[in-house]
């Protein structure tokens, strides 16, 4: 059976860079506060009329480059975002029309800070069973549109960022390379504490003046009951990647784990007891970018951390739902 190789990965991010100090003025925080807590130094927000698309076709035009493709060469999307431009249809397809590509299957994935892995499970059974065998996978958002810019939602609006990161994906029957595994899990006991509840299709309408005036159009997180579960479930997940795999951290060249909080990585470090040069964070600069989170992070800790073709790459990530994954991958 083929696996899954990674060829390229491309980035985008908004030029508009928000800095701390950007923030202590819209809103009672401080630069030493979020950087403490989080470890974000500063993140990139769109500007008015630039939305998720638009950054998911700047880094997937960017990924088609360094591989050597022509949009052309694409025969499948998976677009991994829950910040869609519009209600509806899906940016998959916004994406799909923007490449020129009709025809083509676009579909979205809606699974938060897991979505990109969530996406790649997808993408990768497509190039296992011959479905496809070049398959561009995107994750992409925009958070910053969505956030309480006030007091009142100041521990959301200092972690998020937006973003875009697209692979280009192509199938291998070389044994030493490729995807190995994708872990998939989801617990809907916990829906609430990382949730947007308006709009939504249970109102009627969808979204109402009360609802924008109460705050019910921002995004909810229980803050402290995420990390908890976060600094469990990724090092879980990645250890039960690896014992499928037959495999040991100390195997591992490069983790990734989704930026979530400087402080949730360093745990998850901390928790599969690996050094500094097996682990790569970028939350500094970009903050927390959802489902974008990991191709941005795992495109600059290819060159950060040396990785080869054959190394042990790993990729993990929690959010919303809760959702939480990981992916073994021979680069
Ligand atoms: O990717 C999606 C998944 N999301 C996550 O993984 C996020 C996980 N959670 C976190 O990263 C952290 O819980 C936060 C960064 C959101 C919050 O950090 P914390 O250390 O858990 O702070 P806290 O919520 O316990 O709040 C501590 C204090 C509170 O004040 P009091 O009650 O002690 O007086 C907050 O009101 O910090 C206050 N606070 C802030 N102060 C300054 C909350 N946000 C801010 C802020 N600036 N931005």
């Amino acid at each position: 059976m083929p696996r899954a190789a990674f060829v390229s990965i491309g980035t985008a991010v908004p030029e508009r860079v928000v800095t701390n100090a950007d923030l202590v003025a819209r809103m009672d925080t401080s630069d030493e506060w979020i950087q403490q807590r989080t470890g974000v130094q500063e993140r990139h927000w769109v500007v008015e009329g630039e939305g998720v698309a638009d950054l998911a076709e700047r880094a997937a035009r960017r990924a088609l480059e360094k591989a050597g493709w022509q949009p052309s060469d694409v025969e499948a999307i998976v677009f991994a975002t829950i910040q869609s431009d519009h209600v509806f249809p899906g940016d998959g397809c916004y994406l799909q029309g923007r490449l020129g590509l009709p025809g083509i299957p676009a579909i979205d994935i809606r699974n938060a800070c897991s979505g990109f892995l969530y996406g790649l499970s997808v993408a990768s059974a497509w190039i296992q069973t011959g479905q496809y065998r070049r398959v561009l996978l995107v994750g992409a958002e925009v958070q910053s549109t969505g956030l309480d810019v006030s007091t009142r939602g100041r521990d959301i609006a200092v972690i998020f960022g937006d973003g875009a990161g697209a692979a280009c994906l192509e199938a291998t029957d070389d044994p030493g390379r490729g995807v190995l595994n994708v872990q998939l899990h989801a617990d809907g006991r916990f829906t609430r504490e990382l949730s947007g509840d308006a709009p939504g299709a249970v109102y009627h309408p969808r979204v109402s003046v009360k609802q924008i005036e109460d705050g019910s159009i921002y995004p909810h997180m229980e803050g402290q009951k995420v990390f908890k579960h976060a600094i469990v479930r990724m090092p879980e997940v990645v250890r039960e990647a690896l014992a499928k795999a037959g495999l040991q951290t100390g195997d591992i060249k490069l983790l990734v784990p989704h930026q979530a909080n400087l402080r949730i990585a360093e745990a998850v470090q901390r928790s599969l007891e690996l050094r500094d040069d097996q682990v790569f964070n970028n939350i500094q600069k970009y903050g927390n970018t959802t489902a974008a989170s990991i191709p941005l992070c795992l495109e600059e800790g290819l060159t950060a951390r040396g990785v080869r073709r054959g190394d042990l790459v790993a990729l993990c990530s929690f959010g919303a739902g809760f959702t939480w994954a990981s992916a073994l991958i021979r680069w």
